[in-house]
């Protein structure tokens, strides 16, 4: 299922975690703007703190770059002491939100079932949801990957409607190569990023599976991501580590250039 390869723009997303103080945001969001002329076949995003989103968004959304909440609550409001809902992201400048990714799933309780409720309320609010899935060292060692990833993808996207499930965007990130410096192969990631793409069709169609853009995520540098992103299935990288440095995020970008 690549002859679709074509249709889906590259997309590169750093998400700096818990990291920079709102001068240091400032500072990479005016660099990256000075390099977005070498970058102009590359959709990028990035996903600061909540503390600078608003100084990012401010220099990088209106130069047509993507600005991600690193995660959101379901609910409209209400009593949820350090949440905040996918409508404060859109009035600090957003155009997406990262949803369920491990880093959330194992150290915050991030549920399959929060997440059932959290694609559809961005989808509502018009933000650019990235939902993170991806397997533990565990479940790949048991041969549960494929399961693991489809559970996650039937958990995230249950309630949306296939219709708009083509502006959702999955980040395939196993677990054990997020900041661990160990990267999966460009062999084991097609393959997985080929088993969502065949999921994503079982459950919302061929056509609209063509569309959606996978992109993989886990200790991507500028050393490894061009193998990567030279997969069929790969449409891009997750970066974490490596998006904190401006240099390294371009580089990591230019790779996903269509050649
Ligand atoms: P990493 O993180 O690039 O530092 O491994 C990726 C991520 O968690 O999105």
């Amino acid at each position: 299922m690549t002859d679709d390869a074509d249709a889906r723009a590259p997309y590169v997303a750093g998400n700096w975690k818990m990291h920079k103080l709102r001068g240091e945001a400032t500072a990479f969001a005016l660099a990256l703007a000075a390099r977005l002329d070498e970058l102009d076949e590359v959709d990028l995003a990035i996903a600061p703190p909540l503390t600078c989103l608003a100084e990012v968004a401010d220099v990088l959304a209106p130069l047509g770059v993507g600005v991600l909440g690193q995660n959101a609550h379901a609910a409209a409001g209400g009593a949820f002491t350090g949440e905040v809902t996918m409508a404060m992201l859109v009035d600090a400048g957003a155009t997406g939100v990262l949803l369920g990714h491990s880093e959330r799933r194992q150290l915050h309780g991030e549920t399959d079932g929060a997440l059932a409720e959290k694609l559809p309320a961005a989808l509502a609010a018009g933000l650019e949801p990235i939902l993170c899935i991806g397997e533990t060292e565990a479940e790949r060692d048991h041969g549960a990957t494929e399961a693991r990833l489809a559970a996650q993808l039937e958990a995230g996207l249950a309630n949306v409607a296939a219709a708009q499930a083509a502006t959702i965007v999955v980040a395939y990130e196993p677990v054990w190569a997020i900041g661990t410096g160990k990267t999966a192969t460009p062999e084991q990631a097609q393959a997985a990023h080929a088993h969502i793409r065949a999921v994503l069709a079982a459950l919302v169609g061929d056509e609209v599976a063509a569309l959606i853009r996978v992109l993989y995520g886990g200790s991507v540098k500028p050393s490894n991501a061009a193998e990567l992103f030279a997969q069929p299935d790969i449409d891009g990288g997750l970066i974490g580590g490596a998006a904190l440095a401006v240099e390294d995020f371009v580089a990591i970008a230019a790779a996903a250039a269509p050649r």
